[in-house]
Formats: C-alpha cells, sequence, structure tokens
C-alpha cells in the first residue's frame, strides 16, 4: 500500500505521540513530520522532517508533492485559553490550516485528512452531562467558534467534493511526553508536574469543574482508529463526541494522594474557569463506539500511576 503520511504540528502535545506511534507503526521514512520550527532529537532523528507554516498553501503543497503524501493529520492549533488573548491569530491559524489540507484534498492531492475538534464546540446552552452527539452547540470561545466552524466545513467538504475527512472531539488531554499549551484542560497534566516536584498544586480551575479527560494513549489509539477504519464505517463527517473519563481537580487530587499521602491542593480560578464552564462535564460517545469501535481503556487510578511512574524517572 502506497501509504505515506504526512502530521502538521508534529511537535506538539499530540503530535509528538502521534509521530512517534506512526513510525514505529508505518516505516519511519513513509511518516513526515512538520511543524513551524524544528523538534528535539528524538523527533528529528527518528524519520524525515520538514519546517513547515501551515497556514502557507504553496509551502504544505510543495512539501505534500515532494513526499507523494496520501494522509494528512492537521494538529496545529492554537488552544482555548491563548486564543482568547489572540482572537484573530487563533482564528486565522486554526481556518486557514484547515482550508489548505481541504482544498488539496478537493484538488486530489491528498487522499485522506485527520482534523481534530473539541469539547470546546460546546457551549453554556449545551446539555453538561452525557451531551449527546447531536445536541445545542453554542460555543461561546474563540477557539470552540474555530472548531464547530470547523466541522461544518469538513462535513461540506464530504459532502460536496467527496473529501475523505475525519474527526474527533477530543476531551482534555493528559500526557508525559510533551507538555500541553495554551488549554483550559492543561491543569490536569501540570498537576502531575506538580505533584512530582513540589508535592502541591495550585489550580486555576475551582473543585468542583469536572470536565471530560482521556489519557493520550487512548486519544492516539482513537485517532488511528478512526483513519483506520472503512471508509463506509465513518458515518458522522463532521466530528464524533469521544470520551474515556469525568473528574475535577479535587478528585484528581484525590487520585495522586492514593500514592502521595500528604499531596496537597489549592485553588486560585483565573479566566480560565468561564471557558470550563461553559463546556460539558460528561460526553456521551457511543456513535464512535458503535461505528467504527472506538473503547477507551485507561481510568484515573491507572493514569495516575503511569503518569507519577514516568515523571518521576
Ligand atoms: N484541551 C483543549 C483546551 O483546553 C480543549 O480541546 O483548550
Amino acid at each position: 500500500m502506497k501509504k505515506r503520511i504526512l502530521i502538521i504540528g508534529a511537535c506538539g502535545q499530540i503530535g509528538t505521540e502521534l509521530t512517534a506511534t506512526l513510525r514505529k507503526q508505518y516505516a519511519p521514512h513513509k511518516v513526515v513530520a512538520s511543524d513551524i520550527r524544528e523538534g528535539d532529537t528524538e523527533m528529528m532523528q527518528s524519520g524525515p522532517f520538514e519546517v513547515l507554516d501551515a497556514m502557507d498553501y504553496d509551502a504544505v503543497q510543495d512539501v505534500v508533492i515532494k513526499h507523494e503524501i496520501t494522509d494528512v493529520y492537521l494538529m496545529a492549533a492554537m488552544l482555548s485559553a491563548t486564543a482568547e488573548k489572540f482572537p484573530m491569530r487563533g482564528w486565522n491559524l486554526n481556518m486557514n490550516s484547515l482550508f489548505n489540507v481541504l482544498n488539496l484534498a478537493k484538488e486530489g492531492k491528498i487522499d485522506k485528512i485527520f482534523w481534530p475538534s473539541s469539547i470546546a464546540v460546546f457551549g453554556p446552552t449545551t446539555p453538561k452531562t452525557d451531551t449527546p452527539q447531536r445536541t445545542v452547540m453554542e460555543p461561546s470561545t474563540v477557539y470552540g467558534i474555530s472548531k464547530q466552524t470547523g466541522e461544518r466545513w469538513c462535513e461540506y467538504y464530504f459532502n460536496k467534493y467527496g473529501v475523505d475527512v475525519r474527526s474527533i472531539r477530543y476531551p482534555g488531554l493528559i500526557s508525559y511526553k510533551t507538555l500541553p499549551g495554551g488549554g483550559t484542560t492543561d491543569y490536569a497534566v501540570d498537576i502531575y508536574h506538580k505533584a512530582v516536584k513540589h508535592n502541591s498544586y495550585i489550580c486555576f480551575l475551582n473543585a468542583e469543574t469536572t470536565l471530560p479527560m482521556m489519557f493520550m494513549d487512548d486519544a492516539i489509539k482513537a485517532t488511528i482508529g478512526i483513519m483506520e477504519a472503512p471508509s463506509e464505517q465513518i458515518k458522522i463527517r463532521n466530528s464524533y463526541n469521544l470520551a474515556a473519563m469525568s473528574f475535577n481537580p479535587e478528585e484528581i487530587a484525590a487520585s495522586i494522594r492514593k500514592q502521595q499521602k500528604d499531596f496537597r491542593i489549592s485553588y486560585e480560578p483565573d479566566f480560565r474557569q468561564a471557558i470550563a464552564n461553559s463546556w460539558p462535564q460528561s460526553i456521551n460517545d457511543s456513535s464512535a463506539r458503535e461505528d467504527w469501535g472506538w473503547n477507551h481503556e485507561v481510568e484515573l487510578d491507572e493514569m495516575t500511576r503511569i503518569m507519577l511512574e514516568n515523571l518521576n524517572k
């Protein structure tokens, strides 16, 4: 099979682990990583790498042609908290990068696209718990507006031009290899780093803020899983709800205390509290489970064990 993969935004939180997994799964030379700047030694030495601006159509096209790319994973984005500070930059990056790959597919230059959406597509008027696949969507953040708009365009390009684009609405993602940047769910990564360093954490969300979350290994499994599923199983072409667990800061702190008895957490909510308040607490992902066989593996205590063990190394 003549599959050649391009990952745009390969040095970010998701891109780093996605690149490593894809390079293991396929021959490393068939997985081209790219980002706005060079990555770490592991990234640069484990396969081909291109410095690439996701907003530059000609540059993306040149890389696609040079490496005979068939599949693109577009992981470059500005996340929720940063996009509130730089609304136009967030909008431009999130939308223009998507149009670039959608148009390359429309012109027949690539076969398949993965584009991540987010729980941020939901807003204050969305049902908060067990949020259905199809429901009220009135996002109140720049990031959420860009993701919801992107979903509409993905579905439009599929219906109108037959573009094979696949998407999932990621919950907050937790990993130990690469730090997230500029998100509202980032506290759930930071808390483990601070637990290992200081045995205490000052949380920017309040104790009761329950949000949908997922361990990175599960997210990577879902990402590659939806891309490898037969096309006819992908019945939703805007984006699939995806879920694993839901917890609030007090519950993740309690999970850490099972291993570090005297771990302390205190709360100093900032502007990110309002963003978190607008998002669902739990997500119904039965469509993903039924359509293309999604299932998650890692729950909170298991994740805590993995995070603390690896960060302590
Ligand atoms: N984790 C993202 C954020 O907090 C949501 O997709 O911005």
